[in-house]
């Protein structure tokens, strides 16, 4: 293989930019051509490239978002879309395509696999929810990030002896809140993973340590669990007596400098990714379990199913007592 291209698609997540880097790198160290793909796959469809080298990834390793930008592209799922970006592809000579992003993106990344055009998906999505992966890039970033926003909050929270309610992102998934409340010390953790009661896992939770002596409460709550944060604050104010208020984080969870973590783990699967494209390898995804890079097949990743670490969450509900 020789030319080929990379994409950013779906939720920008900081440490991409990271992964573009080692793409763009290891592929022009080894010889290979490689073109930036402008805003995920409608790029792909539109023909939006731009020729990379050496120094187009200069100074953007600590930089967070994309600097190909990135979008959902509802064109792409559809056979006329798809048949466009191949044919974009081949006018252009792409041999294969790198893929940054979340499981939606691997699904885009599996249908071109399927209809020719090898293509190698990086996980890059702050919600940590690639099944076959521990890891993804930008979860690192934006865990630290929540914790450094909860921490002020707590700040007031602690000084006004209130209870902060806060709604942190995820999507379907649990893990940025199950972590970040550990880290912050929350006294109740709601993730879509686990069912729960609001009387028994946060009323009578907060009344436990209203006995002992407590007196301000950080509640989390994962998007994806549904609950709405204003309400949730009131029904307690009502039922504990405690000023309550509630906070969404959004998307200040998203942005910001990669860590160092974020800035390693995207080298090195950008780097492995190019590394499987010049051996014509294709339709794989790049994974991360316990700081090991390897690969799945991308059929078989996007079948796999991902729990939640129950025993996590149990260290988390004995210690926020
Ligand atoms: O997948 C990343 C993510 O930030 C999710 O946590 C969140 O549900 C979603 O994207 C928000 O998407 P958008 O930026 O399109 O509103």
């Amino acid at each position: 293989m020789k030319k080929i291209a990379v994409l950013t698609s779906g939720g920008d997540a900081p440490g991409m930019n990271a992964a573009v880097r080692a793409v763009v790198r290891t592929a022009c160290e080894n010889g290979l051509e490689v073109y930036g793909v402008i805003r995920g796959y409608n790029g792909l469809i539109n023909g939006d490239f731009i020729k990379m080298d050496l120094r187009s990834v200069s100074d953007i390793i600590n930089r967070g978002g994309t600097i190909l930008y990135s979008a959902r592209c509802k064109e792409f799922a559809t056979e006329d879309g798809m048949r466009r970006a191949i044919r974009t592809c081949q006018e252009w000579g792409i041999e294969g395509v790198v893929v940054i992003g979340g499981d939606g993106s691997f699904r885009g990344a599996r249908d071109l696999s399927e209809r020719g055009i090898p293509c190698v998906g990086i996980p890059g999505t702050i919600d940590n929810d690639i099944a076959c992966c521990d890891y993804t890039i930008g979860y690192d970033t934006c865990l630290n990030t929540i914790m450094e926003l909860v921490d002020r909050i707590r700040d007031t929270t602690e000084s006004h002896d209130r209870c902060s309610v806060i709604e942190v992102m995820g999507r379907h998934a649990g893990y940025l809140a199950l972590n970040s409340g550990i880290a912050c010390g929350a006294t109740a953790i709601l993730i879509p993973e686990v069912p729960f009661d609001i009387e028994k896992h946060v009323i009578e939770r907060m009344k436990k340590t209203q006995r002992a002596n407590k007196k301000h409460f950080i509640i989390l709550a994962a998007e994806g669990v549904g609950v709405d944060v204003k309400a949730l604050a009131a029904e307690i104010e009502a039922k504990t007596g405690v000023e309550s208020r509630a906070t969404v984080l959004g998307h200040t969870q998203r942005g910001g400098y990669p860590t160092a973590k974020d800035r390693i783990m995207a080298t090195r699967m950008g780097n492995y990714a190019v590394k499987l494209l010049m051996q014509d390898i294709g339709n794989r995804v790049v994974a991360c379990q316990k700081e090991e890079v390897l690969d799945y097949d991308i059929f078989e990743a996007l079948n796999m199913q991902k729990s939640i670490d129950m025993n996590l969450y149990n260290v988390a509900h004995e210690v926020s007592i």
